[in-house]
């Protein structure tokens, strides 16, 4: 097992894991073969569907089609986007209160069979939105957000391409952090601290750069557009009063079913070194270890298998601790302040993005607090206790603190 960890081809094979773009799809098709036109045509118009109000009687008029004719992966991932950016438009519409509780069988069947064998839960997860909804303007030019656009948005300015493409961009910068994994294990079991120093500072180095990258959303995502609008088409459907007993998908299961929104909280990038560095977000059981355990089934199952077999392999946090060596403990700690860095930094973001925009909304409606549903994530967590539970994990395993 931990020679299998130790050569970036065998986990870049088995795990799906591209040495350029980490976790995110490479090159995403663009097109799915003709059959699936209206599918589409539906995805690529959405604005101006919801717009118009024609949106929900095109999907009701839809054919029902096969998914047989989506034979690669790179196709059914596109067909999962496609299917699901539909899905979250029919269910939202103008993202006015006007909820659909049924999902039409003619898109609900091929959905949830498409699905079942990308073995994705049947709603827009982090894996469609961000890591397979992007494209390069030239692909002779580097992935910046300059050369960059997404597949599909939902309403013409729902800042999606910025919130979409700056967390794609963020994940992409903290996935060169990935390559030096093998490097890690490599050394451990040869017993060479300093090349173990030096990749623990490479990964901490990538790690501050995502921080930089980060930055970039101020300049592409409106809060109040953020949080009136592109939330909307985010939210899921696992406590959410509004469809409290979930979605029925008809025509494939006879009970309604519950799935969480889209949320980076399904990204692998960040438990990926949660789980190398050994710090314990998934220890204790409690709300915020389940949500982050939970959200594993959101990503392709590829990725959830590699953090379970990263989970196996020794311990780096244990090796550094065994040596004593200062130069090795100060090393892992750069990493794991990187993490509380990014960590804290997105606490910013939140409150920034949702809840002062959230406040100010209440403040408007004339009611004193922001509503339950409001001061909630498009995952559904009770948002400011999980994330700072989750950070101040990361800042206790500082071996040294300050
Ligand atoms: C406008 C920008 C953003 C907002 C408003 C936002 C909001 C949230 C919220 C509310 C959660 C809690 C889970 C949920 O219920 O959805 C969350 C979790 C998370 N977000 Fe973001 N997020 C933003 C951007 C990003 C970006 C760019 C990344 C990095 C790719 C990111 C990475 C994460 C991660 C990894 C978690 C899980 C908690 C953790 O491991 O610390 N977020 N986010």
């Amino acid at each position: 097992m931990a020679h299998a960890m130790e050569n970036f081809c065998t986990i870049s094979e088995e795990y799906d894991i591209d040495g350029e773009v980490g976790f995110a799809l490479p090159n995403p098709l663009e097109n799915l073969p003709d059959v699936y036109n209206d599918w589409m045509s539906i995805a690529k118009h959405l604005p101006d569907l919801i717009e118009s109000g024609k949106l929900r009687e095109r999907v009701e008029k839809l054919d029902m089609l096969s998914i047989d004719h989506l034979r690669d992966h790179k196709s059914q991932r596109l067909a999962h986007l496609v299917l699901g950016c539909i899905t979250m438009a029919y269910v939202w519409d103008r993202g006015c209160g006007d909820v659909r509780k049924v999902l039409p069988k003619n898109i609900a069947v091929p959905y949830c069979q498409l699905s079942e064998k990308l073995q994705l839960p049947p709603i827009l997860v982090y894996a469609d939105c961000v890591l397979a909804n992007w494209k390069k303007k030239d692909p002779n030019k580097p992935l910046t957000y300059e050369n960059m656009d997404v597949l599909f948005s939902f309403r013409h300015t729902d800042c999606s391409k910025g919130f979409f493409l700056v967390s794609l961009l963020v994940e992409i910068e903290a996935a060169s952090a990935i390559k030096e994994i093998p490097t890690i294990f490599k050394a451990m079991r040869m017993q060479e601290l300093d090349t173990l120093r030096k990749a623990l500072l490479k990964i901490a180095s990538c790690l501050e750069k995502a921080l930089q990258v980060f930055h970039q959303i101020h300049e592409h995502v409106d809060p109040q557009v953020f949080f009136n609008v592109l939330r909307i088409y985010l939210a899921g459907w696992k406590g959410n009063p509004q469809l409290s007993e979930g979605l029925t998908y008809d025509g494939f299961w006879k009970d309604a079913k519950q799935f969480s929104g889209g949320s980076a909280g399904q990204s692998s990038i960040f438990q990926c070194f949660d789980v190398l560095l050994g710090i314990p977000q998934r220890a204790g059981g409690g709300s915020a270890a389940q949500f982050l355990q939970d959200m594993r089934m959101y990503m392709p199952p590829a990725h959830r298998n590699f953090l379970c077999s990263l989970e196996s392999n020794p311990s780096v946090r244990e090796f550094v601790l065994l040596k004593g060596d200062a130069g090795l403990q100060e090393a892992y700690d750069a990493c794991v302040k990187a993490l509380v860095n990014l960590r804290n930094y997105h606490l910013q973001i939140v409150t920034k993005y949702v809840l002062i925009p959230a406040s100010q909304k209440s403040k408007n409606n004339t009611s004193k607090e922001p509503s339950e549903q409001e001061n909630k994530g498009t995952g559904g967590t009770d948002l400011m206790n999980f994330l700072k539970t989750v950070r101040t994990t990361t800042q206790k395993s500082l071996l040294k603190e300050g």
